[in-house]
């Protein structure tokens, strides 16, 4: 049994996503929602740690991430560096925590993309928690330029503090300067969910070859996607991430590794 933990929790579609594979494997489990208010957090997890819960372990969203990586008995380096845990399990006694956003990330492109990682310059918009998580992606991947791009230019210089000498801050101003010749450019804001206005960006002088992409999957095709396809350049959704972000979890849980397959996809895209 596994929970998503939230607040508000009842968009979610990890539920969809995990039942899916619990039908798939013809295991005997749920996957539940679990609204749980900021306040109450600290109990639910305590209630985790003593063994006491129904549940072997689950996701926590918006607002608990944080909390999550702070309460855990043990994070692994991921969620020690993020600051933030998206999954918990107990294992010997002890609960355990990781955020399994960076995978979610790096696997959709390997999947969609192969060779995705195989640039020097990369930007990122965004200096929040996708972006870190987009950040520890590409270092782990070798990318020796990461250029962060925000609105609040402190926030990326937060993030150049935090992880070191491989990463640039940028004001907004700076991104028409910045985007030339990357050969990856990655949307980690909110710019473009739900139908909201983007600005216009020149993707033409990325490097022959780039791509973009973006963390939003709702709508699939967001106006940055559609700019930078519109411009020519290969685009890769974020669907795959969340669909990707999900294994780690359902595999400590219920102990088989799932597939990331066109069935789920499709049936996430039918929910949306
Ligand atoms: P998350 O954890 O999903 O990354 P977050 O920590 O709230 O969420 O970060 C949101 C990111 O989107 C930030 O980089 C934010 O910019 P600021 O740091 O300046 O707030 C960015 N963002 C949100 N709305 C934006 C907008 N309308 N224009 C530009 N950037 C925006």
């Amino acid at each position: 049994m596994a929970f998503v933990a939230g607040w508000p929790v009842k968009h979610s579609r990890s539920p969809l996503i995990h039942r899916h594979w619990l039908k798939t494997f013809g295991i005997e489990g749920d996957y539940r929602l679990e609204p749980v208010k900021p306040a109450d957090f600290p109990a639910f997890v305590a209630d985790l740690k003593s063994g006491a819960s129904i549940y072997a372990g689950g996701n926590v969203t918006i607002p608990h991430k944080e909390a999550a990586s702070a309460l855990a008995d043990r994070c692994d380096t991921v969620a020690e560096e993020l600051g933030a845990a998206n999954t918990l399990w107990r294992e010997d006694g002890r609960l355990c925590a990781t955020n399994t956003d960076v995978h979610g990330f790096a696997a959709n492109l390997d999947e969609r993309h192969p060779g995705w990682d195989k640039v020097s310059r990369a930007v990122v918009l965004g200096a929040g928690g996708a972006s870190r998580a987009v950040i520890r992606a590409f270092r782990d991947r070798g990318i020796s330029e990461i250029n962060v791009v925000n609105r609040t230019l402190s926030r990326a210089a937060e993030l150049a503090d935090r992880f070191g000498p491989t990463i640039h801050a940028h004001s907004m101003a700076a991104l028409p300067e910045v985007i030339q010749g990357a050969g990856l450019f990655v949307n980690t804001t909110s710019l473009g969910m739900d139908g909201q206005d983007v600005p216009e960006i020149d993707f033409s002088t990325m490097s022959i070859g780039a791509l973009v992409t973006d963390i939003v999957y709702v709508p699939l095709q967001t106006p940055i996607l559609k700019q930078a396809e519109a411009q020519g350049l290969a685009t890769v959704d974020g669907l795959g991430m969340l669909l990707h972000q999900a294994v780690p979890g359902f595999e400590r849980w219920f102990g088989i590794r799932p597939q990331v397959d066109e069935t789920l996809r499709s049936l996430v895209i039918a929910d949306m």
